[in-house]
């Protein structure tokens, strides 16, 4: 995939292009250290892209509220920093080859150098948001980051599990990925200047949001083009992981289910078993259940939004809600 063909959210939200500009440059700024591996692991990361979700919804909450100034960038950076790092811990807790249309920092320096410059990158959020943000921001970061954690475990100690009910599998992907995007949209609020209610609104739009990304994700670990997403397909099934769409067919009358459940169990590891799944999981209607699924939390997301003045910022929220349930990447 070249970089062109990536839809981050500098295309996506012309609204916030400029200061989209600004995090990417602080974003390279942000991480050095005299041990050259650092600079190198962290940069492979950060150039090869991304869509730059989690700060547009912190730029663009902020802009919701009031005035976005510098300790709402150094929030959005914050945000991406931990995004970034808790992807290469990913990559090294799946051992994934490819991330970004390229090759993982785990596959280029190892498992080793992978994980500590991961850390290297959380601390330095942190330290970032002792800077010019309250106290409190730093407080809702680790709350949050031992909630990504504890879902990532979870995740891991269900794997190879046929009892992963739906109510389990939300608890889990509100944990590992939608609380990042909450805080995302809180910190917006929070460093402009927003009142409680605000935060609590930009709160929960985020977490919503991130609900509906994560099923959209595990749809496109299903469905999705390799080449598009820039990371593999079939990752979670070949990890033993049941998400919505295989839940979804696991519950249905024995004849739709035992296909799915038997591809399952052999592990899909050719392009032709993953196009037998795919076919399996069309004629159980898990795959449009999933897709209806992914569009009423965009939904949901975008009532939290009701009570902010409409405008421009408004207007992009209500975009970025929508594309998460639209996107391909
Ligand atoms: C990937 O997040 C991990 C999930 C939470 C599904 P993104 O899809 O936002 O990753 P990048 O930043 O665009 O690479
Ligand atoms: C999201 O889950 C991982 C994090 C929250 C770090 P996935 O495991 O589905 O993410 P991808 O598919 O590897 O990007
Ligand atoms: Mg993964
Ligand atoms: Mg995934």
């Amino acid at each position: 995939m070249s970089q062109t063909e990536t839809h981050s959210a500098h295309e996506l939200f012309p609204t916030i292009h400029a200061d989209l500009a600004e995090i990417e440059g602080r974003l390279r700024r942000t991480v050095h250290s005299r041990l050259p591996v650092v600079p190198e692991v962290y940069l492979h990361t950060v150039h090869a892209g991304g869509k730059r979700v989690r700060p547009a919804l912190t730029l663009l909450c902020g802009r919701l509220v009031g005035d976005a100034g510098e300790a709402t960038f150094d929030a959005a950076v914050a945000v991406e920093l931990i995004h970034l790092a808790s992807l290469i811990h990913d990559d090294v807790i799946d051992d994934s080859g490819r991330r970004r249309a390229r090759l993982t920092a785990n596959r280029v320096w190892g498992n080793k150098n992978a994980v500590l410059v991961a850390d290297f990158t959380h601390a330095v959020a942190y330290r970032l948001l002792t800077q010019r943000c309250a106290i409190e921001t730093v407080e809702r970061l680790s709350g949050t980051v031992v909630r990504m954690c504890e879902g990532e475990l979870c995740q891991m100690y269900n794997e190879g599990s046929f009892e992963v009910t739906e109510p389990l599998y939300f608890e889990m992907i509100a944990d590992k990925t939608a609380s990042l995007m909450a805080l995302a949209g809180e910190f917006g609020a929070l460093t402009a200047g927003g009142t409680r209610e605000q935060a609590a609104a930009c709160h929960a739009y985020g977490e919503k949001v991130g609900l509906a990304f994560q099923v959209v994700d595990d749809l496109l670990d299903l469905t999705g083009d390799e080449e598009r997403i820039g990371k593999p397909v079939g990752n979670d099934v070949r990890c033993g992981r049941l998400t919505l769409p295989l839940i979804h067919a696991l519950n249905q009358p024995a004849e739709l289910a035992d296909p799915v459940r038997r591809i399952i169990v052999e592990q899909p590891t050719t392009s032709e078993a993953m196009h037998a799944l795919r076919d399996a999981l069309a004629a159980s209607g898990s795959l449009a259940y999933t897709a209806a699924t992914a569009q009423r939390l965009a939904n949901e997301a975008a009532v939290q939004l009701a009570d902010f003045a409409p405008g421009e910022a408004r207007s992009a929220l209500e975009a970025l809600a929508a594309y998460v349930v639209a996107r391909t990447l």
